[in-house]
């Protein structure tokens, strides 16, 4: 309960670029927190992104390939955001036209986000030239069974 109420406020603390002059993570000890921190993981195609009118969020549009993790009763929307600032843990350098494994700590039906600091899935699960998992994934996935409840955002 306390590791989630803390996650929570980290979460909220990494959300609001203005209160952070550098972007430092929480490392996860287990492979399994990580994912179970991890509300959304899809193989996507971005496709476009913008800066919003004051600078200090970026929004991609993705296309979504194969979603691999989403929560319960949410349908993965086109539209992920970070912050425009790296020292915000944002992660702009993605490009357009490229695909990519994403994975984020919140998702609803209308907007993603990710930041530097969420985990990433273990390349050793990725076969990196089709861009998929490995069946060894599935094996990991199974092997976590039911995470913890997230909170909600
Ligand atoms: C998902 O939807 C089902 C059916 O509407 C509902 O019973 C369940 O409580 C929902 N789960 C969450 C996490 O909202
Ligand atoms: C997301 O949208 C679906 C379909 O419109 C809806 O059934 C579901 O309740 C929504 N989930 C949330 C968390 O709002």
């Amino acid at each position: 309960m306390l590791s989630i109420i803390f996650l929570s406020s980290l979460i909220l603390f990494l959300t609001l670029p203005s209160h952070l002059e550098s972007c430092s993570c929480m490392d996860f000890p287990t492979e399994k927190e990580g994912y179970c921190a991890t509300s959304w993981i899809s193989k996507v195609k971005v496709v476009s992104k913008e800066t919003d009118g004051l600078g200090l969020m970026m929004s991609y549009r993705l296309e979504h390939l194969k979603v691999y993790k989403a929560p319960e009763n949410v349908t993965l929307p086109e539209v992920m955001n970070t912050a425009t600032q790296e020292s915000a843990c944002g992660q702009t350098h993605f490009k357009v036209g490229k695909q990519y494994i994403f994975g984020g700590s919140a998702a609803n039906n209308d907007s993603l986000l990710i930041t530097f600091c969420d985990w990433r899935v273990p390349l050793k699960y990725i076969d990196e030239v089709k861009l998929e998992m490995k069946p060894t994934w599935q094996k990991f996935v199974d092997s976590v069974g039911k995470c913890p409840a997230l909170p909600t955002h």
